[in-house]
């Protein structure tokens, strides 16, 4: 194996062109880590965001570095102590966030147990598309909002990355789920178990949805205040979770309507990919690829996801 790989590293923060493919040094495991052969990533607004030096930029620190949480691979290597994984095993996950994990890159290495064995009914393509955006929706969902059945759930932003996987999950738990998505999406959100739809471009969200229990916005404020009109389609005690980032304003508004609010940030956990694996393999979520492009094409990548119009996942593609 060589010593070297290639990687897509930006020198700068700046546009999808800082993204160029270079040699870098493979990465070798410490105990309790693996390094995993990436066959495909992931890609994600926090990719471009962080790019640009908002997002993550503040945990990364200055470039150089290698943008990319998302991978699904398989083990190449263990190190010292690991006794869950052995090379060979086919794996999937969202190593280190919210410091760098360097998945635009042929190889990387991260503690073995924010892995988890890849879903073994979809490719890697498919799978590099679920870590972040899954973990986000079980995360919101199963762990801050405790969703139960019967329960009222509007998902803003339903067709997205993470949205199309909130509206199976808040489905597979047994809510009432109501999304917004423009007309397009409709026919394919009805299928994955969306019971109400709201085109956002033609209706405001509030003149028809109230007393919902969990609002879980992937909008945000900084965009037409969704997240401050969504506190008023909320139940007395219902939560709303903002997930692009919850500014104070926001928090004391809720307060002072009688609902609660909460900031979100999605964390590894290799045993809630082992369920989100399950899932997947026995047909209670599917995942959505929009596009699949090659590593050198991480650029293109961006100024396609950046357009805020994806449906589903945009995916680099590394080895067969
Ligand atoms: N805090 C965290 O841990 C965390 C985790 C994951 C994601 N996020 C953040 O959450 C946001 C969503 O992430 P994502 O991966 O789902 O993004 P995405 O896949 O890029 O979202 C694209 C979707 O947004 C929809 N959309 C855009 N504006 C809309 C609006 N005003 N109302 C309803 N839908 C709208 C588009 O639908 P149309 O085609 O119909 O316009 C498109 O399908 C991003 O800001 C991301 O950074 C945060």
């Amino acid at each position: 194996m060589s010593s070297s790989m290639s990687a897509v590293v930006q020198h700068q923060f700046g546009g999808p062109q800082v993204l160029q493919v270079e040699q870098v040094p493979r990465p070798e495991p410490l105990p309790t880590e693996v390094l995993v052969r990436v066959h495909a990533a992931g890609v994600n607004p926090v990719d471009w965001k962080t790019r640009a030096g908002s997002g993550m930029a503040g945990m990364l620190g200055e470039p150089p570095f290698v943008l990319g949480w998302d991978v699904s691979g398989v083990v190449e290597q263990v190190g010292y102590g690991v006794t869950t994984l052995a090379p060979g095993d086919a794996v999937y996950g969202m190593p280190w966030f919210p410091r760098a994990a360097g998945g635009y890159a042929e190889y990387v290495t991260a503690p073995s147990r924010q892995f988890a064995r890849k879903p073994s009914t979809v490719g890697h393509e498919q799978a590099a598309a679920v870590p972040l955006a899954a973990l986000t929706a079980w995360q919101v969902l199963v762990d801050t909002a405790r969703v139960e059945p019967g329960q009222r759930v509007l998902i803003h932003a339903a067709a997205g990355g993470v949205g199309h996987f909130a509206v199976q999950l808040a489905k597979h738990l047994g809510a009432w789920v109501i999304g917004t998505a423009s007309a397009r999406h409709h026919d394919w959100l009805t299928g994955l178990g969306a019971d109400e739809l709201i085109d956002y471009t033609s209706v405001r969200f509030e003149d028809t949805v109230r007393d919902v229990d969990v609002v879980m916005d992937l909008v945000g404020d900084g965009s037409d205040r969704t997240g401050t009109r969504s506190i008023g389609v909320l139940r007395p005690g219902g939560l709303l979770v903002e997930v692009p980032g919850l500014a104070p304003e926001l928090a004391a508004a809720a307060q002072a309507s009688g609902v609660r609010c909460s900031p979100f940030l999605v964390e590894p956990d290799g045993p809630a990919l082992a369920r989100i694996a399950g899932l997947i393999d026995d047909g209670t979520m599917s995942v959505e690829v929009q596009e699949v492009l090659p590593l050198a094409q991480a650029a293109a990548a961006h100024e396609h996801g950046e357009t805020g119009r994806t449906r589903g996942k945009i995916v680099l593609h590394i080895a067969d």
